[in-house]
């Protein structure tokens, strides 16, 4: 396909400079909110990244219901962003909901097992295969015991991570790859507890040979990995990739640990249930809950029995691993109606189809107006790159990278109510949203091209 001129900065900016001139002048609520929340919360937001969005200021929430929400402005916004997977089951459910009003008035937490542990077990070893599940609040904070269990078990005190992977706020998974290929803190990592070459080697996804001499002195508990980068950019892998690092992780007594918080858009039991994966520690999170804190971290029946019985009963609130909430029963009743009712096999059936369409609404629109960028999905979840062909590695997607586009690309969207995930160009579908959400996407992507390169 022939390349068409290259973007032009002047017209970006400006178009930019308008797209904020018309959110400001939309959204005089949200405005008013946080200038007043400046006063009380550290940069106005009740979290860093919430500024993070490409407007002036972040619309504030009024409500939110399905695959929409509204702002206090009273505009309507279709969300494939989706609390970023948190809300992947829709805002609000009406089964999570139900459950949670029922165990609201039957005791919010414990520290007891309610019957809807067993269950929510029996759930996830029904989709994902490993058993033995243990549960937390965060995707982070399973990450974290997990990595900790690993070292426990195997003896051994380095970690493996993919360069540009993201598994939450986990020190060890906050590496990456220099120039030179050394490995250094990802950039922007706050007061690292260690220096992260000491605990972590990093390889490039789709590299084989790589991960084989990172395995080689086996010194590595566990290799940490999502199936398919979803947090730099979708990258998926090559025919055989997943295969190899399962084959050399088994050979050289490393733990494989899948973290399917992301990938669960591949279908009901993720990645690992759709391309039948053997991890030797699952890891979900997110989305789970239906909106409320669950995660969950399960092992495969060899390291169950390692784990088991290695903590000594007296010890076991003090080691490091565990939280006071972890799997309270609010979270579980929660997490029960939402794997029963809500994401279930039919509900994938219908949205992995709404995120062909969305790819197809992309691709269509690149391919009329000959832009050479390529557009990538995981089941339910899709991403457009600023770039010809699909990204092998996390470095590869990073490089072509385009911080003011994307801005500009995400601002066009909002000002046209369609919000996207605030990193990279990536949108997620829910049992909720709707064909004409998606040709919504379409018209308003469109236009941005249109605008862009007129
Ligand atoms: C793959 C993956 N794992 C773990 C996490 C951390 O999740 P949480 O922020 O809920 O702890 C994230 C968050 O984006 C993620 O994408």
């Amino acid at each position: 396909m022939a390349t068409r001129a290259p973007l032009d900065r002047a017209r970006l900016a400006n178009l930019m400079a308008r797209e904020c001139e018309r959110f400001t002048a939309d959204h005089p609520r949200s405005e008013a909110l946080f200038k007043e929340a400046k006063g009380s919360l550290l940069d106005g937001v009740p979290m860093p990244w919430m500024v993070k969005w490409a407007s002036p200021f972040p619309p504030f929430v009024d409500s939110a219901s399905g695959a929409h929400f509204r702002c206090v402005d009273g505009h309507d916004y279709v969300d494939f962003c989706l609390g970023d997977t948190g809300a992947m089951a829709g805002h609000g459910p009406s089964p999570t909901i139900a459950a949670v009003e029922r165990q609201l008035r039957r005791g919010i937490t414990h520290m007891l097992p309610t019957e809807d542990a067993a269950w929510v077990g029996e759930e996830l070893t029904r989709r994902f295969g490993v058993g033995a599940w243990q549960f937390a609040l965060s995707a982070s904070d399973a990450n974290r015991w997990s990595l900790r269990l690993a070292r426990h078990v195997t003896g051994r005190s380095k970690v493996v991570v993919h360069d540009h992977c993201y598994h939450g706020s986990v020190d060890e998974a906050i590496a990456m790859l220099d120039d030179s290929g050394r490995v250094v803190p990802v950039r922007g990592s706050v007061g690292p507890q260690v220096d992260v070459a000491e605990t972590t080697r990093v390889v490039d996804f789709n590299d084989v040979d790589g991960l084989e001499a990172a395995l080689a002195d086996r010194e590595v508990a566990a290799v940490l990995i999502e199936p398919a980068l979803t947090n730099v950019g979708i990258v998926l892998p090559e025919p055989g990739y997943l295969d190899a690092v399962r084959e050399i992780t088994r050979r050289t007594g490393t733990l494989l640990i899948i973290d399917e918080t992301h990938t669960i858009c591949a279908g009901p039991g993720g990645a690992t249930g759709a391309w039948s994966l053997q991890p030797d520690i699952l890891v979900i999170g997110k989305t789970i809950g239906g909106g409320i804190p669950s995660a969950a971290y399960g092992f495969s029946p060899e390291v169950a029995d390692r784990v088991r019985g290695s903590i000594e009963v007296e010890d076991s609130d003090v080691g490091g691993v565990g939280g006071t909430l972890a799997g309270y029963a609010l979270s579980l009743a929660a997490t029960r109606a939402t794997l029963a009712e809500v994401l279930t096999t039919e509900a994938f059936e219908r949205m992995i189809p709404l995120a062909q369409r969305w790819a197809a609404g992309v691709a269509g629109v690149l391919h009329e107006r000959d832009v050479p960028w390529h557009v990538t999905r995981l089941g339910a979840r899709a991403e457009y790159h600023f770039m010809p062909n699909p990204p092998r590695t996390g470095a590869e997607q990073w490089a072509h990278a385009d911080p003011d586009l994307e801005r500009f690309l995400h601002l066009w969207a909002m000002n046209r109510r369609v919000l996207m995930t605030p990193f990279h160009n990536m949108a997620l579908m829910s049992p909720a949203t709707t064909e004409a959400d998606v040709d919504r996407h379409t018209a308003t992507f469109g236009e941005a091209v249109e605008a862009l390169f007129a």
